[in-house]
């Protein structure tokens, strides 16, 4: 009961994955079909061909051998050993031509169904929410995208396999049938009680691979998450935790392959024996009971064995669709998965900024955690630098997250001249906002391509110019290959600052409406900072910038600051005037600052 079932499953998994290909299932169905045609009927000529070898004047007295006998006398051909010979190694050779053709078909239907499922499930990654993103594990996606695209998708071979043996089995059953319905009925029963023997070694078998392939993803994300903190982890001498964990998922993995080898080969070794035997058996029962016909127990005896090799095969390719199915479902759960995740843009209308972004009335918690904005409000008219800053933990990322709208606001709005941003199309307003975030990204390319990285198009003298006012120029130009040094992996080979002065290169050359820096200067001296502000002068009433500080020095000459606590605004005004107020919490940062507590 259970099996069918499971048959049924892998049926219907087939089938949901692959129903898009009708037509070339049909026609790779119906060139292995006629593949095994041929090879029956060439096999089958063999009876003739060795009864007029063996002296007698006419074909066997079997049906197949009297229908190719009628068929040579339709074709006018001479029924000779010659021509017997010609035809069967013509039928051969058609049966060869048609495989081909079936497998080629196979390849491209499986081929294509991989090159469309890495590029639908790369581009439902790139398209989904950031809330999903953030959770995601690294490696389990290069994971799905690379092997398990590979592996799942052999379902389809698997399948076309099975369909090519269920062919051939019932071509030598119908060749076999032709010579002793009984020697044939009995050796389809010994087949069906290996098949009841072998069927506990198959629920192990999908077990086994369904752990595989989980086990398979934790090594993955554990080798990522390796080689992301490889320096932490050297610099802090910690190589021995992550090799121990690297050891044991190691190990499981190599005991499971182990045990789904063994079993294979186990399920292999089992049915050689019984086939011999059997095959014994059979010479006995002719020798002793049918009556000796040389030639027809020749043709028998080898159709038998084939059944006996087809019905392996069957087996074979039944265990093996049973590994690669867990594949698939993982890339299914995963589409299914991701495409509930799809970012939502409902937002049409035009980019339109002129007079002020307003945060009204924000409520916001991440999922499941506590209230991080608590009715926050506030405004930032168009050309205004704002120094925004707060406790660690206050929410200033998380502003611009919603700013960003990598999240929503729970309730509240965030409006942009009164209309709801959610109303202006997302790509467009991302391309005008400029974030210079806390962990900057850099790509292992050259300094120029980096600068580049949100638009190709842009000049070679536009480059420069936002190298130049991000206070960059002159370092790149000191390295030996300037433009053209490549930066390592997330930009590892410059200095913290070096990197965080790229990147602001790289959001300046896309002259953003507005610029937003998430502790852009925290890892630049106090000479670079001071550049860095010099930049921020030069901007001002050109961008709408928000600068987001731990610093007070770095936002102290900003038209005005808010300060955020506990998810609100709590202070706001000029710095001058905030300062004035010796109980602000500005005023104790800035005391701090200035006598080296911060
Ligand atoms: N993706 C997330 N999922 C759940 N909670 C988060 C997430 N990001 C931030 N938080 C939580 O939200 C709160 C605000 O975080 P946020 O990053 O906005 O603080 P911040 O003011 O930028 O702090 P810092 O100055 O240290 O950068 C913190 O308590 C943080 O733990
Ligand atoms: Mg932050």
């Amino acid at each position: 009961m259970v099996k069918t079932e499971r048959i049924r499953y892998i049926f219907k998994t087939f089938w949901d994955t692959f129903g898009g290909y009708k037509r070339q299932i049909l026609l790779m169905s119906g060139l292995g079909f006629m593949g095994s045609i041929t090879e029956g009927i060439g096999i089958g000529s063999m009876i003739p061909l060795l009864s007029l070898a063996g002296g007698s004047s006419a074909a066997g007295t079997d049906v197949l051998s009297q229908a190719i006998q009628k068929a040579f006398l339709f074709l006018h051909l001479p029924f000779t050993i010659k021509f017997i010979l010609i035809g069967i190694f013509l039928m051969f050779l058609l049966r060869t031509v048609f495989i081909f053709l079936s497998n080629y078909v196979t390849a491209l239907i499986v081929n294509d169904f991989q090159l469309n499922m890495r590029k639908r499930l790369f581009a439902l990654t790139l398209g989904s929410r950031w809330e999903y993103l953030a959770k995601q594990k690294m490696g389990h996606l290069e994971q799905s995208l690379t092997t398990i695209v590979d592996t799942g998708p052999h379902i389809f071979k698997q399948m076309s396999s099975l369909l090519m043996l269920s062919f051939a089995l019932l071509v030598y059953t119908v060749l076999a049938m032709n010579v002793s319905v009984i020697a044939t009925l009995g050796s389809l029963g010994l087949v069906v009680v290996s098949f009841l023997i072998l069927k506990p070694l198959f629920y192990r078998t999908r077990a086994a691979s369904k752990e595989t392939e989980v086990w398979y993803r934790d090594i993955a994300h554990h080798i990522n998450q390796t080689m992301i903190g490889i320096k932490s982890i050297k610099a802090g001498a910690a190589e021995n935790a992550f090799l121990t964990k690297a050891d044991q998922l190691f190990t499981k993995y190599k005991k499971l392959d182990l045990r789904l080898t063994i079993i294979n080969a186990f399920i292999g070794a089992l049915s050689k024996p019984l086939s011999i035997l059997f095959i014994l058996l059979l010479f006995v029962f002719f020798y002793k009971i049918q009556g000796f016909e040389y030639p027809s127990f020749i043709v028998i005896v080898y159709a038998i064995y084939r059944i006996f090799n087809y019905s392996e095969g069957i087996q074979h390719e039944v265990n093996k669709l049973n590994t690669t199915v867990p594949y698939l479902n993982s890339l299914q759960d995963f589409e299914s998965d991701v495409r509930k995740q799809q970012e939502a843009d409902k937002g049409q209308g035009q980019f339109k900024f002129n007079r002020a972004i307003e945060f009204k009335n924000v409520f916001f918690n991440y999922e499941g955690g506590r209230e991080v904005l608590n009715g926050l409000g506030f405004q930032i008219s168009k050309g205004e630098t704002i120094g925004l800053i707060g406790p660690s933990g206050a929410g200033k990322t998380t502003i611009v997250d919603l700013l960003l709208r990598l999240y929503q606001p729970k309730t509240g709005e965030i409006l942009v001249d009164g209309i709801d941003v959610s109303l202006i199309s997302m790509r467009e307003w991302r391309k005008q906002i400029g974030y210079v975030p806390q962990d900057p990204f850099l790509l292992n390319d050259s300094i120029a391509n980096n600068i580049k990285f949100y638009n190709p198009a842009i000049t070679d003298v536009k480059m420069r110019e936002a190298a130049t006012l991000a206070q960059s120029i002159d370092f790149i130009e000191s390295q030996p290959q300037g433009f053209e040094t490549v930066v390592g992996d997330r930009g590892v080979l410059l200095s913290g600052g070096q990197r965080q002065r790229i990147v602001l290169a790289k959001i300046l050359a896309q002259s953003p409406k507005i610029l937003i820096l998430d502790e852009a200067t925290n890892a630049l001296d106090a000479e670079s900072e001071q550049a860095i502000k010099q930049t921020i002068k030069q901007l001002h009433g050109k961008m709408t910038i928000i600068i987001i500080a731990h610093r007070p020095s770095t936002v102290v000459d900003v038209g005005r600051i808010l300060v955020l606590n506990q998810g609100r605004i709590v202070e706001e005004g000029k710095p001058a005037t905030i300062l004035s107020d010796k109980t602000s919490y500005f005023y104790k940062m800035y005391q701090a600052g200035i006598y080296g507590l911060n």
